[in-house]
């Protein structure tokens, strides 16, 4: 069965679950006092889920336990930790985040049922039927299926660890992650996944591991990508794998090219402010490698560039801001290939029943290579044949995977949940991806794509114009503080651009933000403008800009207050706005860069200055392991 069809079983059951469905897990085992630093990473990986945190600690001299948990953040279980002065050098970790009720001390993780001790990211569907087949309903306390999934390893636990593990994991339909400690196995942690990622490093001081490899901050410079089904034991002093029959595997190290996470937010106060301001850089490295003597070369990512002159059409499947990325790419594609683009979330992808054949080629976009619905649309377009790349942030994620060829991003660890560098460094992904195709199709020849490049080289510098003018942007955000409702309208790529200006605006700052292909207002949305309605508008499209100001003065004729983002050598007429911040001119196309720096920031200060907790907006995790 697939995930997939799992998933749709699972549904029937969703009103009765109390499910953890997305979380954070670390392990630590070393020379090292535990607490605090499975503390640190856990504070790291509260982009997948804050609503609750627990840890486990064992000492290995004695194997005494210490479970402290409890519903909120990790700082309110630093609170609790701080009044344990005894130093443990093993233990689990656990950040929390529930969708379907059930945040409480007693759904938190760890879970302990006699000698287990465990931490879970994913799902287990079969919960309630493991409850009635091993008739468990007296061994459980909490809501969770994860408790569910304790009680079992307790049963088959009789003192071997793998079998124990062997024997529970044939029993689990679902996605998991699990780190389990035994209280007799005081100087071991054991962990097996299926889906939901763990990554694992060591170094002199000791082994960990975490979901994602932000939270193995300066523990080391390599790590592994933890095979599916396969038991690792983390040890003081190394790792060991074992597949299902007990035999040694090998993993792969890949190395760690991330260090910004080592300096935390530096001088900013958000993460978000940070990753803003990280993007000339990340768009420079995220271009570096692929141009070679002055052309686009994508050799070192592997992509052949058959599979870029053979394709018939072009699809994407992404979710949220990589979606909007897309839309980009779809613009570009179709303005210089002359080919049909298709972008589609990817959680409708296999509802449209996309044509999809041998000769498509499918463009997988996302940060964290972990989201399931974007896993998921690029199997299923492999099966029908298609070739894929994906644009991928994260190193040996499972979209990255499951792909036949993927370009890396190089944003660096992106902790904000609003995404800001991975979205622009994925534009500059896509720009270098579609450029190799013109060539390679004859449609670029040396001096286009000279130009071409020289546009997209100035891309960062001229982020980085609209970044030192942060103030005034900011200036600009005071006054949609009050806003319940925002609209932010354009045409074209202008259009594309604002939908992921809007999404930053939205998520961050609760302003209920709707941005609109401007043409299409008056047929009905144009009715919620009145008397001050905040609209935005960006004007950077030669070709659609009178069509645009015409837009602008339907809306201000309603009584809209509207700011414009306009491109410097553009000439606005005589009209009267709210504000008016001026980007730096780019070739049209290339204006997204300029654009969304300031878009991003006009989220950040609105959310900022609303007293928001910017970098963990309510409701919402970074990385989005269910469907
Ligand atoms: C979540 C995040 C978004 C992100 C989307 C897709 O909803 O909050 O910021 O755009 O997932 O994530 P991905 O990792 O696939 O880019």
């Amino acid at each position: 069965m697939t995930v997939k069809e799992r998933y749709f079983i699972s549904q029937k059951d969703c009103h009765k679950r109390e499910e953890i469905i997305m979380c954070g897990i670390v392990g630590y085992n070393g020379k090292n006092s535990v607490t605090d630093l499975l503390l640190d990473s856990l504070e790291l990986l509260e982009y997948r889920g804050y609503d609750s945190a627990g840890l486990a600690t064992m000492n290995a001299n004695t194997g005494k336990v210490k479970l402290r948990k409890c519903a909120g953040r990790v700082k309110d279980l630093r609170k609790i930790c701080a009044k344990d002065k005894k130093i443990s050098t093993c233990g689990i970790g656990h950040t929390r985040w529930a969708t379907h009720g059930g945040v409480s001390d007693l759904n938190a993780h760890p879970h302990r049922v006699g000698d287990v001790l465990l931490v879970h990211n994913g799902i287990v569907e079969n919960y309630e039927e493991l409850k009635d087949h091993f008739m468990l309903h007296k061994d459980l306390k909490s809501q969770t299926d994860t408790e569910v999934v304790a009680a079992v390893l307790n049963r088959f636990y009789q003192g071997d660890p793998h079998e124990a593990i062997r024997k529970t994991v044939k029993y689990l339909k679902g996605t998991f992650a699990l780190v389990i400690m035994f209280t007799d196995q005081p100087d071991v942690i054991y962990a097996i996944r299926n889906v939901s990622p763990i990554v694992a490093a060591y170094n002199d001081n000791g082994t960990m591991l975490a979901s994602d490899v932000v939270a193995l901050g300066a523990t080391a410079d390599k790590y592994m990508v933890v095979p599916e089904y396969v038991i690792m034991e983390l040890h003081k002093d190394e790792i060991k794998l074992f597949d299902l029959n007990d035999k040694p595997v090998e993993a792969d190290m890949i190395d760690i090219d991330w260090d910004t996470t080592r300096g935390g937010k530096g001088k900013y106060p958000f993460y978000m402010e940070k990753e803003i301001m990280e993007q000339p850089d990340a768009l420079r490295a995220t271009m570096q490698s692929r141009v070679v003597n002055g052309k686009i070369d994508l050799s070192a990512d592997g992509v052949p560039d058959e599979i870029l002159k053979d394709c018939e059409r072009v699809c994407v499947v992404a979710c949220g801001t990589a979606m909007h990325a897309g839309l980009v790419a779809k613009a570009l594609v179709q303005s210089k290939l002359g080919m049909h683009m298709n972008v589609e979330y990817a959680s409708e992808f296999m509802y449209s029943d996309p044509v999809i054949d041998e000769k498509t080629l499918v463009l997988a976009i996302s940060q964290s290579g972990e989201t399931i619905d974007t896993l998921e649309a690029l199997k299923y377009a492999r099966k029908k044949g298609a070739k894929s790349v994906a644009v991928i942030n994260v190193k040996g994620s499972s979209i990255a995977r499951e792909s036949d060829y993927v370009m890396y991003t190089v944003a660096g660890p992106e902790i904000a949940v609003a995404s800001t560098k991975a979205y622009t460094t994925q534009l500059m992904a896509l720009f270098l991806l579609v450029g190799r195709m013109a060539k390679v199709r004859g449609i670029f020849d040396d001096a286009t794509e000279k130009a071409y490049l020289d546009s997209l080289t100035k891309a960062p510098d001229k982020m980085q114009e609209v970044l030192d003018q942060k103030h005034d942007i900011h200036k600009i955000a005071r006054e949609m503080l009050d806003a319940k409702d925002a609209f932010m309208i354009g045409r074209g790529l202008d259009y594309s651009i604002l939908l992921e200006g809007a999404l930053k605006l939205k998520e961050i700052s609760y302003i209920h933000t709707e941005a609109y292909a401007s043409g299409e207002l008056k047929h009905g949305t144009i009715a919620l403008i009145t008397e001050n309605t905040p609209v935005v508008a960006t004007v950077t499209q030669s070709k659609l800009k009178e069509k645009e100001l015409s837009n602008i003065r339907e809306v201000q004729s309603r009584g809209a207050s509207v700011v414009v983002f306009v491109k410097e050598d553009f000439d606005l007429a005589d009209a009267e706005y709210a504000d008016v911040f001026e980007l730096p001119a780019m070739e049209d196309e290339f204006m997204v860069f300029p654009a969304s720096a300031a878009l991003q920031l006009l989220a950040y200060y609105v959310s900022m200055d609303k007293g928001l907790d910017v970098d963990k907006p309510r409701n919402l995790a970074k990385v989005v392991t269910v469907e």
